[in-house]
Parts: structure tokens; sequence; C-alpha cells
């Protein structure tokens, strides 16, 4: 794996000379997905399983190829994958589906943790605050590592699991596949946000043994708009979808619908073509590195930056102690500085480019780091370099004198 080659992939990279530690937000986009997007609008633009032209034709392979792709990614069938628009999305119509088929009534439980991104708790808090559905919220120690015993306890009489794979505030690695064993153990359902985990390691949803897995593209370089949602075949045939509308019919009456087969079920309208297309080229192009070699890389590179931090005076960091257990996002704050400040120092002093605030996990914040102004948090990806590292840890050292 030749980073300095790969870097020559990112034209944000060529175009600017901004160091990028914003990856758990979003992340660059190379080349060979911009190229794929660009064709699709330039040479073959039309929509897809609607039409017998020719456009048409090569505008729905493409598009079948590139879902493909995706569901080989996760290690699941091209039906058994959904797309939407976003993690949020995904998540979201899960609720609804889960809601809408009655699989999820008043009284009923579903165990999340406290670790969830807002995505990831809402749509399930909103079941709780309308209608009476039960949560259980399960709390992990100061690095956000779990007692697998509250797991047991809790999913004895739950209905739904869901959880976070990684942190999008601490790195933390949840265990994902033992949660999966003992919720299976009591009949629960399992649902995986895969959002921070995608990027950063192989999934395999049949591994992990989850009945649904949502992600989104534009976290590991593919655009954005396009969002996964991994659902068990016999649960995709079986539940109501959230959306209904064009392209998943195979016949409606007056008073009733009748649906066709999947994935198309579940994609109700004109899909983001262009965007799947550019989604299924971003895999391609992780594939070519090899997941083995990015997840390498980067404990490599999260190892070298968090033993530097650790010797700036005044820098508090948070997550998981051991490298092992956490991927390369990492929470900071200088006693004393608001975590806005100390963003705008990086970008002003160095053109580095941090998160600052709640990212979105407020009960997390509150509860866990107990920080009521949130953290700065560097989030690393593959074309990041030791280079990167070694100036981010100079200018945090001289924003430490201020401190
Ligand atoms: C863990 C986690 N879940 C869900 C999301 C939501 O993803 P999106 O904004 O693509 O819907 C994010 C985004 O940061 C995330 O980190």
């Amino acid at each position: 794996m030749d980073v300095k080659v790969i870097r020559k992939d990112f034209p944000v990279l060529k175009n600017t000379n901004v160091i990028y530690f914003d990856n758990a937000a979003t992340t660059l986009t190379p080349n060979q997905v911009i190229f794929a997007m660009n064709e699709y609008y330039e040479k073959y633009r039309a929509n897809i399983h609607r039409g017998i032209h020719k456009l048409s034709e090569i505008a729905s392979k493409k598009y079948e190829e590139a879902h493909n792709e995706i569901a080989r990614f996760l290690n699941a069938k091209s039906e058994e994958i959904f797309i939407t628009k976003n993690t949020t999305e995904s998540i979201n119509q899960l609720a609804f589906s889960l809601y809408f088929s009655g699989y999820l009534k008043k009284g009923d439980k579903i165990v999340t943790t406290l670790l969830e991104h807002h995505s990831n708790f809402l749509p399930w808090l909103r079941l709780k605050k309308l209608y009476g559905i039960e949560l259980e919220i399960i709390r992990p120690n100061e690095e956000g590592i779990f007692n697998l015993d509250d797991f047991e306890k809790a999913c004895k009489d739950a209905k739904l699991v869901t959880i976070i794979h990684v942190s999008n505030v601490l790195g933390s690695i949840t265990p994902v596949e033992k949660i999966c064993k003992i919720a299976k153990g009591y009949n629960a359902l399992v649902h995986i946000d895969g959002a921070q985990s995608t990027p950063h390691m192989e999934i395999d949803v049949k591994k992990i043994g989850c009945d649904f897995f949502s992600c989104s593209a534009h976290k590991f370089c593919g655009p954005t708009g396009i969002g996964i949602l991994y659902m068990k075949k016999e649960l995709g045939e079986k539940l109501e979808p959230a959306l209904l509308g064009g392209g998943i019919i195979t016949k409606v009456t007056l008073d009733d619908y009748f649906f066709t087969k999947l994935p198309d079920k579940w994609e109700a309208g004109t899909p983001n073509i262009a965007g799947v297309i550019g989604t299924g080229e971003a895999i391609k192009y992780l594939k070519k590195i090899g997941m083995k070699n990015i997840e390498n890389y980067e404990r490599k590179l999260t190892k070298n930056i968090i033993e530097k931090m650790n010797d700036i005076p005044n820098l508090e960091i948070y997550g998981p102690k051991n490298i092992e257990n956490r991927t390369g996002v990492i929470p900071f704050n200088f006693k004393n500085m608001h975590p806005h400040d100390v963003a705008g120092l990086l970008n002003n002093l160095s053109n580095i480019a941090v998160r600052s605030g709640h990212h979105c996990a407020m009960p997390l914040h509150t509860n866990l780091i107990k920080r009521a102004n949130g953290t700065c948090r560097a989030s690393l990806y593959f074309y990041n370099t030791e280079e990167e590292v070694e100036i981010f840890i100079k200018t945090l050292k001289e924003i430490s004198k201020l401190s």
C-alpha cells in the first residue's frame, strides 16, 4: 500500500493543501469515483428498469452491477441490499417499517446504547415517545467498552437490539458478533449502525449474524446521497417497506397493491443512479487497496498519533486505551479551552480540518464524557500520512501553550 501514490487519486488533496482529519464526518472522493459518475451523465443518462431503449438498458445494467458490488462488499445477496439516501434514512425506514408491520407494538422493548449517534437513537426514541415502546439504554464504561452481562440481562425480553458498530465519538469498537449471539438466544432482531465501521474494516453481515445493517457511501470514498440498508431476505420479504411509489409493485387496484421481488420492493421511486454507480466504483477502489491493508495502516497511524498526543500538556483524550479496541477516531479537549476554539486554531494555524462539538451524540457527551461543550475530533483515513500527524502534533503543542 503506497500512500503517496494513493493520494494522487484524490483531487481535493491535490488542489488544496488541507490536512484532512475529518473523515468521520465524510471522506474525500477519488478520481475513479468521479469519472464513473460523470460517465453516466455524459454517456448513458437514462432512467433504470423503465425503458426498453439502449440508454436505459446500459444504465440498468451498470446500476445492477454496482448494486451487486455493494452486496458483495458486505457479504450479502443483492436482494438483501436496499439503497437509501444515507445511514439516517436507512434507520428511519427500518423503524417505520417495524412499526407499520406490527413487529413493534406498545409495551415491546428495544435495547440500545449510550454511544449511539442521533440517527440510531431518535427514530427509536420517537417510538417510545409517541407509541409507548420501551427503550432500554445500556451504558458502557468511560472508555466506551461494554459489559456483555448487561446485554444478557437486557435482551431477555427485547424485540430489537440496535447498536453502533464503531463509535463516531470515541472510536470504540462494539463486539457486535457477541451481542448478536446473545440477542439471538432470546429471539430478538438485531440492527447494526455500521456508518463508522464499514469504511475501516472488512464487514461480513453473515458472520456478524445481524438482521439489519446500515451504512453510508460518503464515509467510504463514495458520493453523498447514498445509504445502504441490509436486511435478511426473509425479513425483506415479510416486512412492509416504509416508502411506497413507482417501481415496487406488480399490480395496483383501487384498494390494494402487490409488491414485486426484492430488492425492488424496497427501492421506491427513481434512485440516485449515478450515486449507486459511484458507490460501486468506490468499493472496487477500496478492494484494490485491500480492507485489511487499510485497517492495519490506520491502526499504526492511530497508535502513533495517540502516543504523541499523550505527551502534550493539558490535553485530554477519550476512548479506549487499548489500540485494538478502537479505530482512528480520536476525541480530545484542552483543559479550559472550548473545542470550537481549538478546531479554529488548527484550521487557522496549519490548515487542519477536524470537527468540534457534540458530533450528533449529545446523550454520550452529557452522560459519559461529561463535557458540556463537546469535544474536538480528529478522524483518520488511509490517505493520511505520518507527515500530517507530525504537523498536527506540532500545532497541538503550540495550542497547548495557550491553554
Ligand atoms: C455512527 C454513525 N451513525 C450514523 C451516522 C449518520 O450518517 P449519515 O449522516 O450519512 O446519515 C453517522 C454520521 O456521522 C455516524 O457516524
